[in-house]
């Protein structure tokens, strides 16, 4: 065994700076004391390793070169492999990352035109796989479930495709998609995309305000939503509130003419729904008269394919916006080499549509390499904490994607409720959305993976389309925590405050060199916001807004956000969001909002709030704000804690001192540091007197 690892060792040893050393590892394996978890290894098990794709940190260094020193040739290969009516032109690939040097500008595979949908589907068809299970669908309720093959689902897609056609969708016309995790989330998805429309698929766990926000900006010709959803023992009236937010896009002049409603029936009768006549239409009423056949819209690799909203550091959400060509080859690419992907696979990814891991990990990536997926409508611990486990079972999943958020919570429920189960079909766990704590990798791995399953800890982000730094399982040892080492095209760098590359063993701000063809390409009608976001606070590079460290052994570890946002089980929230939605509340003067450590969250959304003049404290209005932002933004962003502030501390030219906001939430009073900046320092003893009321 342990020439197995000194083996690993030498390999290892011989990574490049910035993808990095291992030169001390050997002296954790020779038996020297594991003095932290830098130095607690997982060494990956010698058959997993001798079958998966990526077998030997060896190979894993030789294509990870070939990606750097020959971006172009690398990933042209890759993209050979899909099917493209055209070939892209000269250039495989052009980037300005530069501000300085004129405005940031990434394309890759111009000229080539292709389809995504057609790649997902139609390819995989015509490869032999038409009967393959492409979806298996799992019910909110269990034993409520349906299957679709390839063929399929290329069925129902085209039929959507061809609706959409014959109301006037056209190529680049944007669809706005509010639907909750049913089979119809992923045709829907696929049926723009194959007509060249480009859909946003809004969260359905976001408020009125918030769709309405999108609707207003990407200005759809359609909204296709369903009536209602069952989630744990909730019923949720989507409908009701695709209705309220269509009502507020009207009022402020942007008016929509169809709303196609799935009916949702084992959650709501049709006859029990709220109907605007000529507007709203039942899918199930128009969409199943269409042909099964549809002809596919080749569109420009740079073409666009989808905008997702996310949340930045001010009030206003992001319409990040990806193209066909780079997007679909790099989601591919990254979901066959991280979850050493095999055609025998079925696969599961808890995350929804809703956000980017549902667009890139539940729908594109594995589509596109003919994978079973597992699509659960579902609250994960609905009927009881063991649902995962009987659905693992049940489907016989193999790869398990999820949130460390998720994790925490089965966690705490105990062991048996996994073990309750066989759960042999597991080979490859992954986790996404946030740092994964070392005790909850550690609880993954013993407990759900019986100490057989290597964990891809995924980072990656909304703006980045896919995977950027992730172990590949089996290529080299894991530490728990660390999401290892850069994926193939990718150059993560470390800079300080003044956006110098800091090498070796170090701390700071995480930033990438160059591009890679998953990147998006700007923000949907504001690319001088993309630019100065993303590129110009170190200018020559994309930050990412995340502070990350690198170890003696060149390992990775994400820190969380350096900006104002928050990530509260795995989902991304603009403490400008949330401050913008508390200050709208007629009581409220004045807001501000950090993120504090929680045990099963991650981060909790604490909020310090001050009232106007005269208004006293009372639990109602705790509630009453509390409700104001599930009612702005969606429950998912409801603030944890509130505390009652009569000022809030600010420098003498009225910036509010959120560092101490930070120590006061975390309740580390003694680490609060010199306020004899502050206006008024008094109003730190006075928030602190209040800290538990
Ligand atoms: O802070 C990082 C965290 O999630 C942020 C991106 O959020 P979003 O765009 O909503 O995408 C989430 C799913 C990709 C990042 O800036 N994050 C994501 N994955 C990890 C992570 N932090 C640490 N480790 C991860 N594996």
């Amino acid at each position: 065994k342990t020439s197995n690892h000194l083996r690993h060792v030498e390999s290892m040893s011989i990574l490049p700076s910035g993808a990095g050393r291992i030169s001390r590892l050997n002296a954790v394996i020779l038996g020297e004391s594991l003095a932290s978890e830098e130095d607690d290894l997982v060494f990956p098990n010698e058959a997993f390793s001798k079958q998966a794709h990526v077998p030997s940190p060896q190979k894993y260094l030789e294509m990870y070169t070939r990606s750097i020193e020959d971006p172009a040739g690398f990933w042209s290969d890759i993209a050979s492999e899909f099917y493209w009516k055209e070939r892209w032109g000269p250039l495989v690939y052009s980037q300005n990352l530069d501000i300085r040097k004129g405005n940031v500008e990434i394309e890759w595979f111009k000229g080539g035109m292709t389809n995504i949908c057609y790649n997902s589907l139609d390819r995989i068809i015509d490869s032999g796989d038409g009967d393959k299970v492409a979806i298996f669908w799992e019910g909110n309720e269990p034993g409520f479930d349906g299957t679709l093959t390839y063929n399929q689902l290329l069925s129902r897609v085209c039929q959507l495709a061809n609706y959409l056609k014959d109301v006037g969708v056209r190529k680049g016309d944007a669809v706005v998609i509010y639907l909750p995790m049913l089979m119809e989330l992923p045709i829907a998805m696929l049926a723009c995309s194959r007509i060249g429309a480009v859909h946003s698929v809004v969260f359905a766990g976001f408020s009125a305000e918030s769709l309405a926000q999108r609707i207003m900006d990407c200005k759809p010709k359609v909204v296709i939503t369903c009536n209602a959803v069952r989630r744990g023992s909730k019923v949720i009236y989507l409908k009701d509130i695709v209705d309220a937010a269509l009502a507020e896009s009207a009022r402020n002049g942007i008016l929509l003419d169809i709303c196609l409603t799935y009916e949702n029936e084992s959650a709501m009768k049709r006859e029990a729904t709220k109907w605007q006549e000529g507007r709203d239409i039942w899918w199930q009423d128009v969409v199943p008269q269409y042909p099964t056949t549809c002809a596919v819209e080749w569109v420009d690799a740079e073409d666009p394919l989808f905008l997702l909203y996310t949340s930045g550091s001010t009030g206003k959400p992001k319409g990040v916006l990806h193209t066909t060509g780079g997007y679909m080859v790099y989601t591919a690419t990254t979901f066959k080499y991280a979850f050493d992907y095999k055609p025998s696979d079925i696969y599961w990814c808890t995350a929804d549509c809703g956000w980017i891991t549902g667009h890139s990990y539940v729908t594109y990536g594995p589509l596109l390499n003919g994978a079973t997926i597992v699509v659960y409508e579902g609250a994960p611990n609905y009927p009881n904490a063991g649902r995962c486990w009987d659905i693992v079972d049940k489907y016989k999943v193999s790869i398990f994607y999820t949130a460390p958020t998720l994790v925490r919570s089965l966690m705490r429920e105990g062991d048996q409720y996994v073990t309750r189960n066989s759960r042999k079909s597991l080979r490859v766990l992954g986790s996404v959305g946030e740092p994964i704590n070392p005790s909850a990798w550690r609880w993954f791995f013993n407990v759900v993976g019986a100490a057989r399953c290597p964990i891809s800890d995924t980072w990656w982000q909304t703006e980045t389309g896919g995977f950027m730094i992730t172990p590949l399982p089996g290529a080299w040892p894991q530490k728990p925590g660390s999401a290892t080492f850069p994926f193939f095209g990718i150059q993560p760098v470390i800079v300080d405050e003044k956006g110098a590359e800091i090498e070796g063993e170090c701390s700071g701000y995480l930033c990438v060199k160059s591009s890679w063809p998953g990147a998006f390409r700007t923000l949907y009608g504001d690319h001088e916001r993309y630019e100065t976001t993303y590129f110009s606070t170190f200018p020559g590079y994309y930050f990412s807004g995340d502070g990350c460290s690198r170890d003696k052994d060149g390992y990775y570890w994400l820190t969380g956000r350096v900006d104002d946002v928050i990530n509260v089980s795995g989902h991304r929230i603009g403490t400008a969001e949330v401050e913008s939605a508390l200050v709208s509340h007629r009581h409220c003067a004045e807001a501000a909002v950090v993120g504090v450590e929680h045990e099963v969250k991650g981060q909790g959304i604490y909020a310090f709030v001050t009232l106007v003049e005269g208004i006293p404290y009372s639990e109602d209005l705790r509630r009453s704000l509390i409700l104001t932002v599930r009612n702005q933004i969606g429950a998912f962003a409801a603030p944890d804690k509130v505390h009652w502030a009569p000022g809030l501390p600010k420098t003498r030219s009225g910036k509010i001192m959120r560092r101490i906001l930070r120590k006061i939430a975390s309740r580390q009073l003694d680490e609060l540091g010199d306020t004899s900046t502050l206006a008024d320092p008094s109003v730190v003893d006075q928030l602190i007197k209040l800290a538990d009321c």
